[in-house]
């Protein structure tokens, strides 16, 4: 979908605060969305709160706009999805108490202020009042405003990384994002969240989210793994993670080689960086204490077979490519049993020779399949069975070896039934 115009933008500020005021709700734009206006001048999402019913004032703007709504009433939240393209979350203003550390808050409806001091950092608590009255008016009632010129992050109260460890992790990803620092103070808290071992009291699924955030910012992750192991928060993932030089070029040569796929054309599969990054920063960890990791994100599944196992993998299809005798189907063959991280992992570090199959492989073969089916071999009279799978497989490595073209498949894979191919 294309991204709303700055202009586009205003107008639906416009007609949220002319909703705002027929239905006389206070209605108001709140954390990021308003910090990143007053440090970009621009609006991605809208985050609103509601003083009132949030999920009420969803359905009637996405009615005004006829856009699907969706709530979440355990949350006493509810999303819009604009026509335009803007993301709108829409907030009933909420307290919060923690009903223990690292643990997720128990929420109830409560006043804007209310709202503004369960937030993390003072230049997250900018609020911007869209209506009921005319006019729109900044609410900075916590100094976000002049930490914002000073380029930095202050947590609102001294339990705050206790409550929500979480927030060392955000701390990172917005330094490193919007070029700000912590707070001496707020520094100071969170080096003894970190020494008192709260941080390591958030569940898997909490702490694998907010890696899967900050790794996912490919940009700024050098700078994000230099200042998590300053803080002592790699070793809250595991005790024997750092970062030091060597993860730092092995982290460069990765992102090199992204930007360089990317400027030859290279159209990429679809690929998580967090996933990538992990694998970067997981490379020189003994097998056994890759596990640990692994279950200490709570990884499953694809995550964590990948995470187990591609050294071994790489290790295999490197040694697959290396060579004279590497034709493009014995290539096309080892590559495509990885998954894409791991083809751009080994592009990134493999030597020039298993670079070049890889980016071969990415460029052209991947995208080479067969124009014909067995039902064209059946067709032509052949009959069913196993020969024909195997006789399709050796049609397309011819074509993948550049014997045959499009056009001659058919008679190629006739031919080869025909000579009782066997494979
Ligand atoms: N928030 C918080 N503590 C958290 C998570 C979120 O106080 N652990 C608050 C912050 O005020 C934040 C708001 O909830 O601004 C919305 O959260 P989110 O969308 O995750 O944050 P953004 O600041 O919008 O960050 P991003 O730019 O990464 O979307």
């Amino acid at each position: 979908m294309e991204e709303a115009t700055p202009s586009e933008v205003r107008e639906r500020l416009t007609l949220i605060a002319d909703l705002s005021r027929e239905l006389e709700v206070s209605v108001y734009l709140v954390g990021g969305a308003v910090r990143d206006l007053l440090l970009t001048g621009e609006l991605r999402d809208l985050d609103l709160v509601v003083e009132g019913s949030g999920a009420d004032f969803a359905h009637a703007l996405g009615e005004r706009l006829d856009a699907p709504v969706r709530t979440h009433p355990q949350f006493l939240t509810a999303e819009v999805e604009d026509p335009l393209g803007l993301h709108i979350d829409i907030a009933s203003s909420r307290a919060e108490s923690y009903p223990e550390p690292a643990v997720l808050p128990v929420v109830r409806e409560g006043s804007l202020e209310e709202d503004l001091d369960r937030r993390d950092f003072t230049v997250n608590t900018l609020t911007v009042r869209l209506g009921p009255d005319a006019g729109l008016e900044l609410i900075d009632s916590r100094g976000g405003v002049q930490d914002l010129e000073d380029s930095l992050l202050r947590i609102l109260h001294s339990r705050s990384f206790v409550d929500d460890p979480t927030r060392a992790f955000r701390a990172v990803r917005l330094e490193t994002r919007l070029g700000l620092r912590l707070e001496p103070e707020s520094k100071r808290l969170l080096n003894q969240a970190v020494e008192k071992q709260i941080v390591d009291r958030l569940s898997p699924a909490r702490l694998r989210q907010e890696v899967v955030y900050l790794f996912g910012e490919l940009e700024n992750l050098e700078a994000s793994l230099r200042r998590m192991d300053e803080l002592g928060l790699l070793r809250t993932l595991h005790p024997r993670l750092s970062f030091d030089e060597r993860d730092a070029e092995r982290l460069t040569r990765v992102t090199d080689q992204i930007v360089r796929l990317h400027d030859k054309g290279i159209e990429l599969p679809a690929l998580e960086f967090w996933r990538l990054a992990l694998m970067s920063l997981a490379w020189r960890l003994e097998p056994a204490v890759r596990e640990e990791l692994v279950d200490r994100l709570g990884l499953v599944g694809a995550d964590r077979e990948l995470l187990l196992g591609f050294r071994q993998r790489l290790e295999a299809a490197a040694s697959d490519l290396d060579g004279s005798r590497v034709q493009p189907h014995l290539a096309a063959r080892s590559l495509a049993r990885l998954q894409a991280e791991e083809q751009v992992l080994l592009s990134a570090l493999g030597d020039d020779e298993v670079k070049a199959w890889v980016e071969r492989w990415l460029e052209e073969l991947r995208h080479i399949e067969l124009t014909i089916s067995g039902q064209d071999l059946l067709a032509r009279g052949a009959s069913p069975g196993p020969a024909i799978g195997a006789v399709l497989t050796a049609t397309l490595e011819a074509r993948l070896d550049g014997l045959i073209g499009a056009d001659e498949e058919l008679d190629h894979a006739a031919e080869l039934l025909e000579k009782g191919h066997q494979k």
